[in-house]
Protein backbone atom coordinates (compact mmCIF):
# COMPACT_ATOMS: atom_id res chain seq x y z
CA UNK A 1 0.00 0.00 0.00
CA UNK A 2 1.45 3.89 -0.54
CA UNK A 3 0.07 6.98 -0.28
CA UNK A 4 0.06 7.86 -4.13
CA UNK A 5 -1.95 4.79 -4.64
CA UNK A 6 -4.72 6.05 -2.24
CA UNK A 7 -4.98 9.68 -3.49
CA UNK A 8 -5.25 8.54 -7.32
CA UNK A 9 -7.89 5.91 -5.75
CA UNK A 10 -9.83 9.00 -4.01
CA UNK A 11 -9.38 11.31 -6.95
CA UNK A 12 -11.37 8.36 -9.11
CA UNK A 13 -13.71 8.56 -6.83
CA UNK A 14 -13.50 5.25 -5.34
CA UNK A 15 -14.35 4.14 -2.01
CA UNK A 16 -10.72 3.98 0.38
CA UNK A 17 -11.12 0.71 2.70
CA UNK A 18 -10.92 0.11 6.36
CA UNK A 19 -7.11 -0.54 5.47
CA UNK A 20 -6.45 2.51 3.93
CA UNK A 21 -7.49 5.13 5.94
CA UNK A 22 -5.96 3.31 8.91
CA UNK A 23 -2.43 3.66 6.66
CA UNK A 24 -2.87 7.21 5.86
CA UNK A 25 -3.98 8.08 9.53
CA UNK A 26 -0.95 6.07 11.09
CA UNK A 27 1.38 8.12 8.73
CA UNK A 28 0.39 10.90 8.72
CA UNK A 29 0.71 11.02 12.21
CA UNK A 30 3.88 9.51 12.49
CA UNK A 31 5.18 12.04 10.12
CA UNK A 32 6.54 9.66 6.93
CA UNK A 33 3.30 10.97 4.72
CA UNK A 34 4.26 14.53 4.49
CA UNK A 35 1.84 17.53 4.63
CA UNK A 36 1.76 17.71 0.18
CA UNK A 37 0.25 13.96 -0.11
CA UNK A 38 -2.35 15.06 3.10
CA UNK A 39 -3.43 17.76 1.29
CA UNK A 40 -3.80 16.27 -2.17
CA UNK A 41 -6.44 13.74 -0.28
CA UNK A 42 -7.56 16.66 1.33
CA UNK A 43 -8.65 18.26 -1.53
CA UNK A 44 -9.75 14.59 -3.44
CA UNK A 45 -12.55 14.21 -0.43
CA UNK A 46 -13.55 18.23 -0.65
CA UNK A 47 -14.40 17.12 -4.32
CA UNK A 48 -15.37 13.68 -4.13
CA UNK A 49 -16.84 13.22 -0.83
CA UNK A 50 -16.52 9.66 1.31
CA UNK A 51 -19.52 7.15 1.93
CA UNK A 52 -20.96 6.72 5.50
CA UNK A 53 -18.51 3.47 6.17
CA UNK A 54 -15.40 6.05 4.53
CA UNK A 55 -16.33 8.62 7.03
CA UNK A 56 -16.66 6.54 10.04
CA UNK A 57 -13.58 4.77 9.63
CA UNK A 58 -12.04 8.04 9.20
CA UNK A 59 -13.04 9.17 12.31
CA UNK A 60 -12.10 6.00 14.54
CA UNK A 61 -8.83 5.93 13.28
CA UNK A 62 -8.29 9.51 14.28
CA UNK A 63 -10.41 9.48 17.71
CA UNK A 64 -7.96 6.25 18.54
CA UNK A 65 -4.50 8.27 16.82
CA UNK A 66 -3.51 9.32 20.38
CA UNK A 67 -4.76 9.38 24.51
CA UNK A 68 -8.35 8.89 24.86
CA UNK A 69 -10.14 10.00 28.22
CA UNK A 70 -11.83 8.18 30.48
CA UNK A 71 -14.75 9.72 32.40
CA UNK A 72 -15.98 6.37 33.66
CA UNK A 73 -15.41 7.24 37.04
CA UNK A 74 -17.31 10.18 37.43
CA UNK A 75 -20.65 9.70 38.53
CA UNK A 76 -23.66 10.24 36.24
CA UNK A 77 -24.60 10.80 32.45
CA UNK A 78 -21.84 12.46 30.98
CA UNK A 79 -22.48 14.63 28.51
CA UNK A 80 -20.13 17.01 25.77
CA UNK A 81 -21.33 20.03 23.80
CA UNK A 82 -19.75 20.83 20.48
CA UNK A 83 -20.01 24.03 17.88
CA UNK A 84 -19.22 23.94 14.41
CA UNK A 85 -18.30 27.16 14.86
CA UNK A 86 -19.73 30.28 14.18
CA UNK A 87 -19.43 34.38 15.33
CA UNK A 88 -20.45 35.74 18.73
CA UNK A 89 -20.82 32.16 19.84
CA UNK A 90 -20.36 31.88 23.69
CA UNK A 91 -22.97 29.50 24.42
CA UNK A 92 -20.35 27.12 26.23
CA UNK A 93 -19.61 29.22 28.44
CA UNK A 94 -23.27 30.15 30.10
CA UNK A 95 -24.68 26.57 28.78
CA UNK A 96 -21.80 24.63 30.90
CA UNK A 97 -22.43 26.17 34.20
CA UNK A 98 -26.41 25.61 33.48
CA UNK A 99 -26.04 22.26 33.01
CA UNK A 100 -23.47 21.32 35.88
CA UNK A 101 -25.60 23.12 38.37
CA UNK A 102 -27.94 20.39 38.05
CA UNK A 103 -25.54 17.84 39.31
CA UNK A 104 -24.56 16.92 35.65
CA UNK A 105 -20.81 16.24 35.25
CA UNK A 106 -18.99 18.75 32.71
CA UNK A 107 -15.21 17.77 31.74
CA UNK A 108 -15.46 19.85 28.31
CA UNK A 109 -12.52 20.33 26.12
CA UNK A 110 -12.72 23.44 24.06
CA UNK A 111 -10.60 24.51 21.37
CA UNK A 112 -9.61 27.70 20.04
CA UNK A 113 -10.44 30.68 17.48
CA UNK A 114 -9.89 29.18 13.96
CA UNK A 115 -10.29 31.71 10.79
CA UNK A 116 -13.12 34.24 11.23
CA UNK A 117 -14.81 32.00 13.97
CA UNK A 118 -13.78 32.35 17.80
CA UNK A 119 -13.07 29.91 20.43
CA UNK A 120 -13.89 29.24 23.60
CA UNK A 121 -9.96 28.68 25.27
CA UNK A 122 -9.37 31.66 24.09
CA UNK A 123 -12.28 33.42 25.69
CA UNK A 124 -11.50 31.83 28.93
CA UNK A 125 -8.26 32.81 28.96
CA UNK A 126 -9.10 36.71 28.72
CA UNK A 127 -10.64 36.05 32.52
CA UNK A 128 -7.97 37.30 34.60
CA UNK A 129 -5.60 34.77 36.64
CA UNK A 130 -7.68 31.60 34.43
CA UNK A 131 -6.00 28.51 32.97
CA UNK A 132 -7.26 26.49 30.48
CA UNK A 133 -3.75 24.73 30.36
CA UNK A 134 -4.86 21.75 32.98
CA UNK A 135 -3.95 18.08 32.98
CA UNK A 136 -6.09 15.13 32.47
CA UNK A 137 -5.46 14.27 36.39
CA UNK A 138 -6.44 18.11 37.57
CA UNK A 139 -9.21 18.34 34.94
CA UNK A 140 -10.79 15.25 36.98
CA UNK A 141 -10.08 16.26 40.15
CA UNK A 142 -12.10 20.13 39.35
CA UNK A 143 -14.79 17.52 37.89
CA UNK A 144 -15.04 15.79 41.35
CA UNK A 145 -14.83 18.87 43.20
CA UNK A 146 -17.09 21.51 41.43
CA UNK A 147 -18.91 19.53 38.84
CA UNK A 148 -17.35 21.49 35.82
CA UNK A 149 -13.60 21.92 34.15
CA UNK A 150 -13.26 23.46 31.01
CA UNK A 151 -9.92 23.09 29.63
CA UNK A 152 -8.05 23.03 26.60
CA UNK A 153 -6.85 20.01 24.69
CA UNK A 154 -4.43 18.88 26.69
CA UNK A 155 -1.58 16.20 26.14
CA UNK A 156 -2.01 13.81 22.82
CA UNK A 157 -5.60 13.85 22.11
CA UNK A 158 -6.51 13.28 18.70
CA UNK A 159 -3.25 14.35 16.80
CA UNK A 160 -4.88 13.51 13.58
CA UNK A 161 -6.95 16.22 13.54
CA UNK A 162 -4.41 18.59 15.03
CA UNK A 163 -2.04 17.77 11.70
CA UNK A 164 -5.20 17.78 9.48
CA UNK A 165 -6.90 20.40 10.55
CA UNK A 166 -3.90 23.20 10.49
CA UNK A 167 -3.29 21.80 7.11
CA UNK A 168 -6.83 21.92 5.74
CA UNK A 169 -7.06 25.43 7.34
CA UNK A 170 -4.24 26.75 4.91
CA UNK A 171 -5.51 24.63 2.00
CA UNK A 172 -8.98 25.61 1.54
CA UNK A 173 -10.25 22.35 2.80
CA UNK A 174 -11.66 23.19 6.05
CA UNK A 175 -15.52 23.10 4.49
CA UNK A 176 -15.90 19.20 3.30
CA UNK A 177 -18.70 17.47 5.30
CA UNK A 178 -16.96 13.99 5.59
CA UNK A 179 -13.64 16.52 7.14
CA UNK A 180 -16.06 18.01 9.45
CA UNK A 181 -17.70 15.12 10.90
CA UNK A 182 -14.51 13.23 11.42
CA UNK A 183 -12.89 15.96 12.95
CA UNK A 184 -15.74 17.37 15.52
CA UNK A 185 -16.45 13.73 16.02
CA UNK A 186 -13.02 12.07 16.66
CA UNK A 187 -12.09 14.39 19.39
CA UNK A 188 -15.85 14.02 21.02
CA UNK A 189 -15.38 9.90 20.63
CA UNK A 190 -11.84 10.56 22.19
CA UNK A 191 -13.09 12.96 24.92
CA UNK A 192 -15.37 10.17 26.60
CA UNK A 193 -18.17 11.85 26.88
CA UNK A 194 -21.54 9.41 27.05
CA UNK A 195 -23.74 11.49 25.33
CA UNK A 196 -23.20 14.18 23.02
CA UNK A 197 -25.10 17.49 21.72
CA UNK A 198 -23.84 18.98 18.66
CA UNK A 199 -24.90 22.98 17.81
CA UNK A 200 -24.91 22.72 14.03
CA UNK A 201 -24.45 26.13 12.64
CA UNK A 202 -26.03 27.45 9.51
CA UNK A 203 -25.44 30.50 7.50
CA UNK A 204 -23.39 33.40 6.31
CA UNK A 205 -21.20 33.05 9.45
CA UNK A 206 -20.85 29.38 9.32
CA UNK A 207 -18.89 26.92 7.53
CA UNK A 208 -22.15 25.20 6.26
CA UNK A 209 -24.05 28.47 4.32
CA UNK A 210 -26.96 26.47 3.00
CA UNK A 211 -29.68 24.22 5.28
CA UNK A 212 -29.10 20.79 3.43
CA UNK A 213 -25.55 21.32 3.75
CA UNK A 214 -25.91 21.82 7.37
CA UNK A 215 -28.58 18.92 8.13
CA UNK A 216 -26.11 16.44 6.00
CA UNK A 217 -23.28 17.35 8.41
CA UNK A 218 -25.36 16.91 11.07
CA UNK A 219 -26.84 13.63 9.83
CA UNK A 220 -23.31 12.87 9.03
CA UNK A 221 -21.92 13.15 12.72
CA UNK A 222 -24.83 11.50 14.26
CA UNK A 223 -24.87 8.57 12.77
CA UNK A 224 -20.82 8.28 13.83
CA UNK A 225 -21.76 9.07 17.27
CA UNK A 226 -24.34 6.31 16.87
CA UNK A 227 -22.31 3.64 15.37
CA UNK A 228 -19.84 4.28 18.18
CA UNK A 229 -22.82 3.85 20.93
CA UNK A 230 -23.16 7.61 21.92
CA UNK A 231 -26.19 8.83 21.57
CA UNK A 232 -25.88 12.03 19.82
CA UNK A 233 -28.16 15.04 18.98
CA UNK A 234 -27.49 18.00 16.80
CA UNK A 235 -29.36 20.80 16.75
CA UNK A 236 -28.89 23.38 13.25
CA UNK A 237 -28.77 27.04 14.37
CA UNK A 238 -29.01 29.96 12.56
CA UNK A 239 -25.65 31.55 11.88
CA UNK A 240 -26.84 34.29 9.23
CA UNK A 241 -26.23 37.19 12.07
CA UNK A 242 -23.86 37.06 14.84
CA UNK A 243 -24.98 35.47 18.34
CA UNK A 244 -25.79 38.32 20.43
CA UNK A 245 -23.97 41.43 20.57
CA UNK A 246 -21.01 40.90 21.47
CA UNK A 247 -17.67 39.40 19.04
CA UNK A 248 -14.22 39.09 20.79
CA UNK A 249 -12.86 37.63 23.85
CA UNK A 250 -13.86 39.33 26.79
CA UNK A 251 -16.66 41.00 25.37
CA UNK A 252 -18.58 37.53 24.91
CA UNK A 253 -17.56 36.32 28.49
CA UNK A 254 -19.62 39.05 29.85
CA UNK A 255 -22.23 38.62 27.43
CA UNK A 256 -22.45 34.88 28.50
CA UNK A 257 -22.27 36.04 31.70
CA UNK A 258 -25.20 38.03 31.51
CA UNK A 259 -27.32 34.92 30.67
CA UNK A 260 -26.55 33.70 33.93
CA UNK A 261 -28.21 36.84 35.03
CA UNK A 262 -30.78 37.14 33.04
CA UNK A 263 -29.79 40.19 31.26
CA UNK A 264 -28.35 38.97 27.60
CA UNK A 265 -29.80 39.87 24.19
CA UNK A 266 -32.70 37.67 23.47
CA UNK A 267 -31.20 35.38 20.83
CA UNK A 268 -27.89 34.33 22.97
CA UNK A 269 -30.51 33.94 25.92
CA UNK A 270 -32.80 31.91 23.66
CA UNK A 271 -30.50 29.83 22.30
CA UNK A 272 -28.20 29.03 25.47
CA UNK A 273 -30.91 27.77 26.86
CA UNK A 274 -32.38 25.39 24.57
CA UNK A 275 -29.09 23.98 24.20
CA UNK A 276 -28.83 23.95 27.77
CA UNK A 277 -32.13 22.12 27.80
CA UNK A 278 -30.91 19.65 25.36
CA UNK A 279 -27.88 18.80 27.10
CA UNK A 280 -30.71 18.02 30.31
CA UNK A 281 -32.50 15.70 28.01
CA UNK A 282 -29.86 13.80 27.53
CA UNK A 283 -29.02 13.56 30.92
CA UNK A 284 -32.36 11.79 31.03
CA UNK A 285 -33.18 14.99 33.76
CA UNK A 286 -36.48 15.11 32.44
CA UNK A 287 -38.69 15.63 29.43
CA UNK A 288 -37.38 18.52 26.49
CA UNK A 289 -40.01 20.84 28.88
CA UNK A 290 -39.05 20.38 32.12
CA UNK A 291 -35.67 20.95 31.10
CA UNK A 292 -36.52 23.82 29.59
CA UNK A 293 -37.96 25.11 32.58
CA UNK A 294 -34.95 23.61 34.70
CA UNK A 295 -32.70 25.61 32.54
CA UNK A 296 -34.27 28.79 33.10
CA UNK A 297 -35.10 27.85 36.81
CA UNK A 298 -31.01 27.76 37.38
CA UNK A 299 -30.35 31.06 36.17
CA UNK A 300 -33.04 32.76 37.85
CA UNK A 301 -32.10 31.19 41.22
CA UNK A 302 -28.99 32.10 40.63
CA UNK A 303 -27.41 28.50 41.05
CA UNK A 304 -25.61 28.91 37.45
CA UNK A 305 -23.84 31.79 37.74
CA UNK A 306 -23.20 30.58 41.51
CA UNK A 307 -21.38 27.51 39.55
CA UNK A 308 -19.76 29.61 36.71
CA UNK A 309 -17.66 31.26 39.95
CA UNK A 310 -16.57 28.05 42.00
CA UNK A 311 -15.43 26.65 37.78
CA UNK A 312 -13.68 29.99 37.30
CA UNK A 313 -12.20 30.08 40.95
CA UNK A 314 -10.68 26.21 40.40
CA UNK A 315 -9.25 27.51 37.49
CA UNK A 316 -7.24 29.90 38.88
CA UNK A 317 -9.27 33.06 38.06
CA UNK A 318 -10.62 35.77 39.48
CA UNK A 319 -14.06 35.15 40.16
CA UNK A 320 -15.10 38.46 40.79
CA UNK A 321 -15.30 39.10 36.99
CA UNK A 322 -19.10 37.84 37.78
CA UNK A 323 -19.73 41.06 39.76
CA UNK A 324 -17.32 43.84 38.50
CA UNK A 325 -16.77 43.96 34.66
CA UNK A 326 -14.02 45.97 35.21
CA UNK A 327 -11.75 43.24 36.42
CA UNK A 328 -11.29 42.36 32.81
CA UNK A 329 -8.60 44.14 30.57
CA UNK A 330 -9.95 46.96 29.27
CA UNK A 331 -9.51 48.12 25.55
CA UNK A 332 -7.03 50.86 24.86
CA UNK A 333 -9.02 52.72 22.27
CA UNK A 334 -12.35 52.52 20.93
CA UNK A 335 -14.52 53.73 17.72
CA UNK A 336 -18.11 54.46 16.58
CA UNK A 337 -18.90 52.57 13.12
CA UNK A 338 -21.38 54.62 11.56
CA UNK A 339 -24.51 53.89 9.25
CA UNK A 340 -23.65 54.98 5.80
CA UNK A 341 -27.49 55.44 5.03
CA UNK A 342 -30.91 55.09 6.90
CA UNK A 343 -32.73 51.21 6.62
CA UNK A 344 -33.57 47.89 6.83
CA UNK A 345 -30.64 45.76 7.71
CA UNK A 346 -31.62 43.05 5.24
CA UNK A 347 -28.74 40.55 5.98
CA UNK A 348 -25.18 40.23 7.41
CA UNK A 349 -22.07 38.62 5.84
CA UNK A 350 -21.25 37.75 9.34
CA UNK A 351 -18.11 35.92 8.15
CA UNK A 352 -16.92 39.83 7.68
CA UNK A 353 -17.78 40.71 10.94
CA UNK A 354 -15.74 37.48 12.09
CA UNK A 355 -12.90 38.65 10.16
CA UNK A 356 -13.02 42.60 11.55
CA UNK A 357 -12.83 41.40 15.31
CA UNK A 358 -9.56 39.41 13.90
CA UNK A 359 -8.55 42.57 12.48
CA UNK A 360 -8.87 44.28 15.47
CA UNK A 361 -6.58 41.69 17.33
CA UNK A 362 -9.39 38.84 19.04
CA UNK A 363 -8.50 36.20 16.65
CA UNK A 364 -5.32 35.02 14.84
CA UNK A 365 -4.62 35.20 11.33
CA UNK A 366 -2.07 32.54 11.74
CA UNK A 367 -2.00 30.15 14.60
CA UNK A 368 0.95 31.81 17.00
CA UNK A 369 -0.55 34.99 16.44
CA UNK A 370 -1.04 36.43 19.74
CA UNK A 371 -4.22 37.15 20.79
CA UNK A 372 -6.07 40.98 22.70
CA UNK A 373 -8.57 39.72 24.96
CA UNK A 374 -10.18 43.27 24.86
CA UNK A 375 -10.12 43.61 21.92
CA UNK A 376 -13.57 42.92 19.59
CA UNK A 377 -16.95 44.54 18.38
CA UNK A 378 -20.13 45.25 20.50
CA UNK A 379 -22.81 45.36 17.34
CA UNK A 380 -25.89 47.73 18.40
CA UNK A 381 -27.82 47.12 14.70
CA UNK A 382 -28.40 43.80 13.65
CA UNK A 383 -30.45 41.93 10.56
CA UNK A 384 -33.77 42.94 11.17
CA UNK A 385 -33.45 46.31 12.75
CA UNK A 386 -34.04 49.81 11.23
CA UNK A 387 -30.84 52.31 11.21
CA UNK A 388 -31.02 55.72 10.48
CA UNK A 389 -27.92 57.47 8.51
CA UNK A 390 -25.10 58.08 10.72
CA UNK A 391 -26.44 56.04 13.92
CA UNK A 392 -24.26 53.89 15.54
CA UNK A 393 -23.94 50.50 14.09
CA UNK A 394 -21.15 49.12 16.50
CA UNK A 395 -18.59 49.92 18.36
CA UNK A 396 -15.16 48.70 17.93
CA UNK A 397 -12.60 47.91 20.46
CA UNK A 398 -8.85 47.85 20.38
CA UNK A 399 -5.28 48.25 21.33
CA UNK A 400 -4.14 50.75 19.01
CA UNK A 401 -6.38 53.24 16.42
CA UNK A 402 -4.20 52.00 13.74
CA UNK A 403 -6.16 49.00 13.62
CA UNK A 404 -9.86 50.40 12.64
CA UNK A 405 -9.36 51.62 9.63
CA UNK A 406 -9.58 47.74 8.19
CA UNK A 407 -11.58 46.74 10.51
CA UNK A 408 -14.25 49.25 10.24
CA UNK A 409 -14.19 49.05 6.06
CA UNK A 410 -14.76 45.11 6.70
CA UNK A 411 -17.46 45.54 9.07
CA UNK A 412 -19.51 48.12 6.83
CA UNK A 413 -19.17 45.47 4.28
CA UNK A 414 -20.91 43.06 6.05
CA UNK A 415 -24.01 44.94 6.02
CA UNK A 416 -26.50 45.43 3.76
CA UNK A 417 -29.54 47.65 3.55
CA UNK A 418 -33.32 47.68 1.97
CA UNK A 419 -36.51 49.42 2.15
CA UNK A 420 -38.25 46.97 3.34
CA UNK A 421 -37.95 44.68 6.56
CA UNK A 422 -36.33 41.13 5.76
CA UNK A 423 -38.20 38.03 6.94
CA UNK A 424 -37.47 37.01 10.78
CA UNK A 425 -35.67 33.86 10.46
CA UNK A 426 -35.74 31.58 13.61
CA UNK A 427 -32.84 30.82 15.69
CA UNK A 428 -33.19 26.98 15.43
CA UNK A 429 -33.48 25.71 12.24
CA UNK A 430 -33.57 21.88 12.72
CA UNK A 431 -32.96 19.31 14.81
CA UNK A 432 -31.20 15.85 14.16
CA UNK A 433 -31.41 13.06 16.13
CA UNK A 434 -31.22 8.68 15.54
CA UNK A 435 -35.17 9.54 15.09
CA UNK A 436 -34.54 11.51 12.15
CA UNK A 437 -34.91 15.30 10.96
CA UNK A 438 -37.37 18.01 12.35
CA UNK A 439 -37.30 20.97 10.22
CA UNK A 440 -38.59 23.91 11.93
CA UNK A 441 -37.71 26.12 8.59
N1 LIG B 1 -14.71 22.43 14.00
C1 LIG B 1 -13.90 21.35 14.11
O1 LIG B 1 -13.58 20.91 15.20
N2 LIG B 1 -13.45 20.77 12.98
C2 LIG B 1 -13.78 21.21 11.75
O2 LIG B 1 -13.34 20.63 10.77
C3 LIG B 1 -14.62 22.34 11.64
C4 LIG B 1 -15.09 22.93 12.79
Amino acid sequence: MNMYDIIKRKRDGFELTAEEINYFVAHYVDGTIPDYQAAALAMAILFNGMTARETGWLTWEMAVSGDTVDLSSLQGIKVDKHSTGGVGDKTTIAVAPIVASLGVPVAKMSGRGLGHTGGTVDKLESIPGMTVRIERDKMMQIVREVGIALVGQTGNLVPADKKLYALRDVTATVDSIPLIASSVMSKKIAAGADRILLDVKCGSGAFMKSMDDAIALAKAMVDIGEEVGRTTVALVTNMDAPLGEAVGNSLEVMEAIDVLKGAAPADTTEVCLELAANMLLLAEKGTLDECRQLARQQVSNGQASEKLRQLIAAQGGDSRVIDDYGLFAQPAYSEEVLAPQSGWISSMQTELCGMASVELGAGRRVADDDIDPSAGIMLHKKTGQWVEESESLATLYASSPSLFFDARNTLLSAYEFANEPPHKTPHFLARVSAQGVERYL
